[in-house]
Parts: structure tokens; C-alpha cells; sequence
């Protein structure tokens, strides 16, 4: 697509690059240190010419901010740190003329506990309809002490917390999988159901092209809310399925966790296809789901539910060739037997960022963010080297991909961060214990020589910028031959020209075990996940994320080359 016209009737998320802008840390116009919808308008032609063809943009709605806007009062306003409804509109519009379009996030698992559904269940009681539309129940023990059950918090701690009664006695308890300040909706009241379509439709109505999901994979928990104990090596937000074998598990454990999953979401889902159906255009579902394995994820993108759910198996993937092509394969097949594009995705908000991810040599880290006293930090070296090859890896595969800002600077999650300035709930609920996601969240660098690297007209920053990053800032590498900005832009121009995204995976063996070499169509990418470097094939070389010396690919790199017919 050249430019100002947005095709419609196209499935154009089949193919798309979604870019995520995360609005408290992409450009602040105010200069308040907070970023903005105003910023990201001003900024929006520079993602125009990095070539994407979508934003997702992390909730920016009304919110205390207690889980950085993924607790939401009011899920039909702006809130007054990102500005208002109509510069809302102007960063739409923006967006559209440049050819962008834009996927809001919407978040139905839970609300703000400041929400005035929730203080209006609050105050009415127990047995209200107020309440019905939230998860309380009554304690166990002998008066009501003890939890309902052993439900713990994405975020650490119990999921529960009691509240207490208008005489000032103790109440009921009400579930919530991650922060306190997050009540669980009770998806089986027909009124929440009503509301949520009701915000979907105030924001079909202003002519976004789609929701990001947030937690699509809870939202309906099991009858009774049984006891579970999730599996020692199961991330906590869901993913690996407890094993029979493992120790503590017994024949009534239930194998996958009652509050993750259940089969009741997908009805949602199905009612929610409908709603975007009756709007003109493509709009589009994308699921947040961390469900294992991948053939189970793929039931979120059934013909008649989503259109996209995030590939996390893939992000969860180690720089290892034989691991990659497995996933690949696998990811094809499953989202491809249910006849939806395969998504991938290395970053986001929420995870470790894969310049660093990729280099780290301790224990699976993941959704635990890392931090100045983490064992086996990566090298910031070899961390960037990877993160470029397996950028250009993921950015040949066919389907759409997912970036997150900062990941075409090279950005590596900022490890050293004070402890005062840290925001992310989990530091907080775990004391300390976990990092949490901070070090991924930290506003990015657009100009070297800037105050706050250019990210805020004033100097604040809500985060602190690592001084390193002025190295990385956007002005520093626009242009430069050879900077991760510059293979990213060609990445996506060739990936165009060459139909890569509706392309197709044949495996080329003969490079051994640590290199995971394809065609797709013309193109031949080889990716070089070992230190020794490998002879590239015959072919013009379109791109590589480094140096070649003669024709050789050196260790930690990825290569696309124009295909010579056998
Ligand atoms: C999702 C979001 C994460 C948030 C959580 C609770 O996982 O991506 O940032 O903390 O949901 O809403």
C-alpha cells in the first residue's frame, strides 16, 4: 500500500506489522514526564516511514494507574495523563490519512476497583445484583477469615481480599488474578456481557479497526472455584498445562488452572466476531491467551472468534535453530488448521525485552523481569546480535508480526533501574522479589542530544532513561547503514516487495544443527543461531543483520538472500 488509502475488504491483518506503542513511554507533548496521545500523533510519521501497517496502543483509558491503565475506571474516556477523546480522534485520523491503522486494547477480565461498578457492588452489599457482577464470595473458616479458596495473584500473594462491611465489620472477599486494585468481572451476568458490547461498539463507532484482548484466556472461571496449585515451571500468567508427574500433583488436581481457559470464553468470543461483523471494514479480534500448546491457542482464532492471538510459544523460544523450526512448524500448522494467519512476536510490555532475553544465561526469567542482582545478566553484545537476527528471522516468516517499541533501536530492557522509581505492581506484591516489568516500560530514546532523549518536550521522565540509550536513540541511527533502525526498515520494504507475509516455510537441510535455513517464494533466509559463522548459499544477499565477510554468515546472524532456482 503506497500510502493514504486504507483497502478495505482485504483481511489486511493476515499480513500486517502491528506495531505496540505503550502511550505512558512513547513521546510525552506535555512535558509532564507521562507520555501522550498529542506525542504520539507528532510521532506517528516516523513509524509511517519505519513502514508498519498497524498501532496497538496499551490502554490509555481512565485509570488510577495502579497496573499502569490495566485498571480501568472508565473504559469509554481518556484519562487526563494521556489527554482527552479528541486528541483521541486526532491520532485516529492522523493515523488513517498516513495509512496506519489502529487496534486499541480492551480489558474484560477485570476493572479498576475505583470503577463505579465496583464501588456501586461495594456499597450494595451481599446478594445485590451490584455484586453479581463481580467475583465475591464469603470466606471459609468459622467466620469468613479465610479466603474461598488457594487462588494465588499473577502479580504474587493471595487473589483474594476482603472487603469490609458499611458498619466497618468484615465483609465478604472478592477474587482478583492479578492486583487488588483489579476486581474479577463475573463473566456469567448477562450485564457485564451487555456493557462490554457496548464498549466495543463506542469504539467501533469512532472508527478503530480492532481490540487487543487483554487476557482473553480468563475471564470465565470454573464452577465452584476450586483449589489448584499451579505447576513449579508454568508461567504465571497460564501456558504450560500441570504434568501428572509432577510432585503435589494428585488424580483430583484439575490439569488445567480453573481460572485460566475454560471453554466458556469462546461463546464470548463468538458474540464479540458478531458485533465487529456488523461494522464496515476489517475489524479485528487479536487475543492475549497464554494457553499451551499451541493447538489448544488456536481455538481463540477459530473461523467465528478472533482473527489473532499472540504467539507466545514463539516468543517464549530460545535462540536455539533446531527449537525455532519447530515452533514454526508447529505454529503454521495450528493456527493454519483453523484457517487464521500465524502471528510472532518477541517483545511486548510485559516480558523481558529480546535484546536482552536472548543473551541471558541464567533460569527462565520471563514474566519476572530482571534487575541489578539477577544471576547470569546478559551481554549487551551478543544480546543486540541476536535480537537483530531473530528480528529478521520472524519479520521473513509468513502471517503477521508484533513489534513493541524501542525493539527497532536495539533497545535492551534497562537492568538497573532504582528501586524507588520502580511501578509495576508485582515489585511491590512480591517485595522486591520479582523486578516485575519496569525494565521493559522505560520511555524510549528519539534524540540523542535532547533533554529525556527527545521522548518529553521537558526532562522528566517517568522512568529513568539509561545514559547508554543515547547511543541507541532514533535520531543516531535514522540512515546509518548498518543500525538495527535501518535493517528493520528494510526488513519490512522487502518483506513487502517480495509477499513474504503470504508466503510459505520450505526447510533447506544442509547446514547443520544450529542453523534454521527456508525459502520463501524468491527469497532464502538463513538464520545462524551458533558462534561459527556458515558459507551462505548462492544468491544475490538482500539483507543481513550483519556484516557478511565474502560470503560467509557470521555466528548469531540472519541472512535473506534472492532464491536460485535448483
Ligand atoms: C495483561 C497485560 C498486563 C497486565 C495484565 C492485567 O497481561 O498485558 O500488562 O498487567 O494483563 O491486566
Amino acid at each position: 500500500m503506497t500510502g493514504t488509502e486504507l483497502t478495505h475488504g482485504t483481511e489486511w491483518w493476515r499480513t500486517a506489522v502491528i506495531y505496540q506503542i505503550y502511550p505512558r513511554s512513547f513521546a510525552d507533548a506535555n512535558g509532564d514526564g507521562m507520555g501522550d496521545l498529542a506525542g504520539i500523533s507528532a510521532r506517528l510519521p516516523q513509524l509511517k516511514d519505519l513502514g508498519i501497517d498497524a498501532i496497538w496502543l496499551s490502554p490509555f483509558y481512565t485509570s488510577p494507574q495502579r497496573d499502569a491503565g490495566y485498571d480501568v475506571s472508565d473504559y469509554c474516556d481518556v484519562d487526563p495523563l494521556f489527554g482527552t477523546l479528541d486528541d483521541f480522534e486526532v491520532l485516529q485520523r492522523t493515523a488513517h490519512d498516513l495509512g496506519i491503522r489502529v487496534i486499541v486494547d480492551i480489558v474484560p477480565n477485570h476493572s479498576s476497583s475505583a470503577h463505579g461498578w465496583f464501588q456501586a457492588a461495594l456499597a450494595a452489599g451481599p446478594g445485590s445484583d451490584e455484586r453479581a457482577r463481580y467475583t465475591f464470595r464469603d470466606g471459609k473458616g468459622q467466620n469468613g477469615e479465610l479466603p474461598p479458596n488457594n487462588w494465588e495473584s499473577v502479580f504474587g500473594g493471595l487473589a483474594w481480599t476482603r472487603t469490609t462491611d458499611s458498619d466497618g465489620t468484615p465483609g465478604q472477599w472478592y477474587l482478583h488474578l492479578f492486583d487488588s486494585s483489579q476486581p474479577d468481572f463475573d463473566w456469567d451476568s448477562e450485564w457485564v456481557r451487555e456493557q462490554f458490547r457496548a464498549v466495543l461498539r463506542f469504539w467501533l463507532d469512532r472508527g478503530v479497526d480492532g481490540f487487543r484482548v487483554d487476557v482473553a484466556h480468563g475471564m470465565i472461571k470454573a464452577p465452584g472455584l476450586p483449589d489448584y496449585t499451579p505447576p513449579a515451571e508454568g508461567g504465571s500468567m497460564g501456558g504450560a498445562p500441570a504434568s501428572a508427574l509432577e510432585p503435589g500433583i494428585t488424580a483430583e488436581t484439575p490439569l488445567t488452572a480453573p481460572y485460566w481457559a475454560q471453554d466458556g470464553v469462546h461463546e464470548i468470543y463468538r458474540d464479540w466476531h458478531k458485533v465487529l461483523a456488523a461494522y464496515p471494514g476489517d475489524r479485528v479480534l487479536a487475543a492475549e491467551a497464554w494457553v499451551d500448546p499451541l493447538s489448544q491457542m488456536a481455538k481463540w482464532v477459530r473461523p467465528d472468534e478472533m482473527h489473532q492471538a499472540f504467539n507466545f510459544a514463539y516468543l517464549e523460544t530460545p535462540w536455539n535453530a533446531a527449537r525455532l523450526k519447530a515452533v514454526i512448524d508447529e505454529s503454521l500448522e495450528a493456527f493454519g488448521n483453523v484457517g487464521a494467519p500465524s502471528t510472532w512476536v518477541l517483545s511486548n510490555h510485559d516480558v523481558v525485552r529480546h535484546a536482552s532475553r536472548l543473551a541471558l544465561t541464567g533460569e527462565n526469567l520471563q514474566g519476572h523481569g530482571i534487575g541489578p542482582k539477577t544471576v547470569g545478566l546478559p551481554d549487551t553484545a551478543l544480546g543486540l546480535r541476536r535480537a537483530k537476527a531473530a528480528s529478521a528471522l520472524m519479520l521473513s516468516l509468513p502471517g503477521s508480526s508484533y513489534l513493541y517499541q524501542g525493539e527497532e533501536l536495539g533497545l535492551p530492557e534497562a537492568v538497573d533501574l532504582p528501586d524507588h522509581a520502580r511501578e509495576d505492581p508485582t515489585w511491590f506484591r512480591t517485595n522486591g522479589e520479582r523486578y516485575g516489568r519496569d525494565g521493559c516500560r522505560v520511555p524510549i530514546p528519539w534524540e540523542a542530544a535532547s533533554e529525556s532523549f527527545g521522548f518529553s518536550t521537558g526532562a522528566k521522565s517517568w522512568l529513568p532513561q539509561p545514559a547508554e540509550w543515547a547511543g541507541l536513540a532514533r535520531d543516531q541511527q535514522d540512515g546509518v547503514a548498518g543500525s538495527t533502525l535501518e535493517l528493520y526498515k528494510h526488513a519490512l520494504t522487502l518483506r513487502r516487495e517480495h509477499s513474504l507475509a503470504s508466503g510459505t516455510v520450505e526447510w533447506i537441510d544442509g547446514f547443520g544443527p544450529e542453523v534454521a535455513a527456508y525459502r520463501n517464494g524468491d527469497v532464502t533466509v538463513v538464520a545462524n543461531t551458533g558462534a561459527a559463522s556458515v558459507q551462505l548459499p548462492a544468491g544475490d544477499v538482500l539483507l543481513s543483520s550483519e556484516e557478511l565477510v565474502g560470503r560467509t554468515l557470521p555466528g548469531d546472524a540472519t541472512a535473506w538472500l534472492r532464491s536460485v532456482e535448483a
